[in-house]
């Protein structure tokens, strides 16, 4: 296979935080030889909660500031983004933007599952974009969105961090599992880091986490589109945040091994 200039170029991350950090571990297991470019938007912590409008023009940032760079690709490792920004700025850019909603709800709703939940932060619950796609392809299928109070606090360390958190789990857990559903999807890039807690009440094979439908599917695209970088070098990566970088290295701990702080742009 060939490779040339343009395929050397870099893959754009983004999250707000380092929740889409668990989707480029996944990816780095299926092609490290790519080079990444990874924002986390912290200064504008947590996408959850904030409008429309503000992640749309938050994702129009942070698409410049990668075309500026230089990408080949575009990840929107947040389903938050992509629920709420993604349908709003695809078509400005002149690279391939991969959304985890929209691009992993095919794969899921095939599997002729009856029952879904999702846990997902407020704005993604509130777009509806979970059960819009996933009724695309599975008219009959059921789906009941969560959302979730304060998870992307506690895995960021922004909240209490004490019992009556992890209490709040439980409840919004057992909630979601009187549904009785086939499976329920982690929405939302910072649940996985919560695995712990939720095998307390529910088996793991419960949890669908959507980052490793989602690398799969990039591989194959940016194979089909002759777009990978196969030198047998491992990629560089090159860490970006909007404030707070040592937190970030802190919080990235769990999923990935930063080996130095990120730049503040
Ligand atoms: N990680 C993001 C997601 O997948 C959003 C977390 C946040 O609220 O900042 O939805």
């Amino acid at each position: 296979m060939t490779n040339n200039l343009q395929n050397s170029l870099p893959i754009g991350f983004f999250d707000s935080g380092v929740g889409g950090l668990s989707v480029l571990a996944r990816f780095r297991e299926l092609l490290p030889d790519e080079n990444i470019i990874y924002f986390g938007d912290t200064i504008h912590l947590p996408y959850g909660s904030k409008t429309k409008e503000e992640l749309i023009k938050y994702a129009r940032n942070i698409l410049d500031f990668m075309q500026n760079i230089g990408v080949k690709a575009v990840v929107i490792a947040c389903n938050t983004s992509s629920a709420q920004a993604y349908d709003e700025i695809k078509n400005y850019y002149p690279f391939p933007i991969y959304p985890i909603i929209q691009t992993c709800a095919k794969a899921i709703a095939v599997n002729n599952y009856k029952r879904i939940g999702v846990f997902a932060t407020e704005a993604t619950v509130k777009s509806g974009k979970y059960s819009e796609e996933l009724k695309k392809y599975n008219s009959n299928i059921r789906v009941k969105e969560l959302a979730s109070k304060n998870w992307v606090g506690i895995v960021e360390g922004v909240g209490e961090n004490n019992d009556a958190e992890r209490q709040q789990i439980k409840y919004e857990l057992k909630e979601m599992l009187d549904f009785k559903p086939d499976k329920i999807i982690l929405g939302c890039t910072h649940y996985p880091y919560l695995m712990d807690e939720f095998v307390k009440y529910t088996s793991k094979d419960m949890f669908i986490d959507p980052a490793e439908i989602f690398v799969k599917y990039i591989k194959h695209d940016l194979n089909m589109l002759n777009m990978l970088n196969n030198t047998n070098i491992k990629g560089e990566e090159q860490f970006y945040v909007s404030s707070n970088p040592e937190k970030f290295v802190d919080n990235a701990k769990i999923f990935y091994n930063l080996n130095k702080l990120p730049t503040v742009v």
